[in-house]
């Protein structure tokens, strides 16, 4: 069963959003070259603490960390440790809070100082690809018509889509229905509704798509050991054009003042 937010709950839902949001742009804006993981997920922490939000991610399913930090070859859910980041990674940052009683999750990858050319080129496709995916964000649409234009975005430019984590409905829990995959994978697809809550968010592999996970139980990276990518914002399906909830200009006027 899907969703469906009302005005009252999106009252307590942009808000949310928007702290997610900011949360990633202070996290994005304070990582370093030799700053050890560790630490930007205590900042990060600091963050949400500050702007009166809890993670929505530690604890869940015992995750143990605040935020996911995932480097290079890591695709999604790396785990904050005594690792440093140097010069010339890319970092997938991924965002969840609790506030108001909901859940807003974005997602962005960095470069941390500089990066290569074809680093910037998969986290340019790849935001590309989620904003392709959000245009289709529209009543009328359906899931698939989203996978699609993230799917064709991607390989259009040479990179590959990764098949076994999907986007998500988000709202008071963290993975609502429908699924969201960045693939046409010819299931059913829901028609998409006013009220709907969508964490949209494709993960790129500048390689195959293939991907395994660590022993530590959560990191996931890629079999060829190719970069990896990951964009994701919280949208909602209104009667016209889609609303990005987790798009860092969005702040209510109490938290503005931090
Ligand atoms: N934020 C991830 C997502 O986009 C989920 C993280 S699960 C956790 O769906 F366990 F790592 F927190
Ligand atoms: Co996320
Ligand atoms: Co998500």
């Amino acid at each position: 069963m899907i969703i469906l937010k009302n005005e009252r709950d999106l009252e307590a839902m942009r808000p949310a959003c928007a702290v997610a949001g900011k949360v990633l742009d202070d996290v994005a804006a304070f990582i370093k070259p030799g700053m050890a993981t560790k630490e930007v997920d205590e900042f990060a922490a600091s963050r949400m603490k500050q702007y009166g939000a809890k993670s929505a991610f530690l604890g869940y399913r015992k995750y143990p960390c605040h935020i996911c930090i995932s480097v290079n070859e890591q695709v999604v859910h790396g785990l904050a440790g005594a690792r440093q980041l140097r010069f010339g990674d890319i970092v997938s940052l991924d965002v969840g809070v609790i506030y108001n009683g909901f859940i807003g999750d974005t997602a962005r990858t960095v470069p941390v100082g500089g990066c290569g050319v074809l680093a910037q080129k998969l986290m340019d496709v790849s935001e590309k690809a989620l904003h392709e995916g959000i245009a289709q964000a529209v009543p009328g649409k359906r899931i698939v018509d989203i996978s699609r234009a993230i799917q064709s975005h991607v390989e259009g430019n040479g990179f590959s889509v990764v098949r076994e984590f999907v986007g998500h409905g988000v709202g008071r829990s963290m993975h609502e229905e429908p699924q969201i995959p960045n693939f046409v994978d010819g299931k059913p697809s829901p028609k998409l509704r006013p009220g709907m809550t969508l964490a949209i968010e494709p993960m790129v592999n500048a390689g195959l798509p293939g991907v395994n996970i660590l022993k530590d139980g959560w990191t996931v990276v890629t079999q060829d050991g190719s970069l990896s990518a990951h964009f994701e914002h919280t949208v909602l399906i209104t009667e016209s054009e889609p609303e990005i909830l987790t798009w860092v200009g969005r702040m209510p006027s109490k938290l503005k003042a931090l």
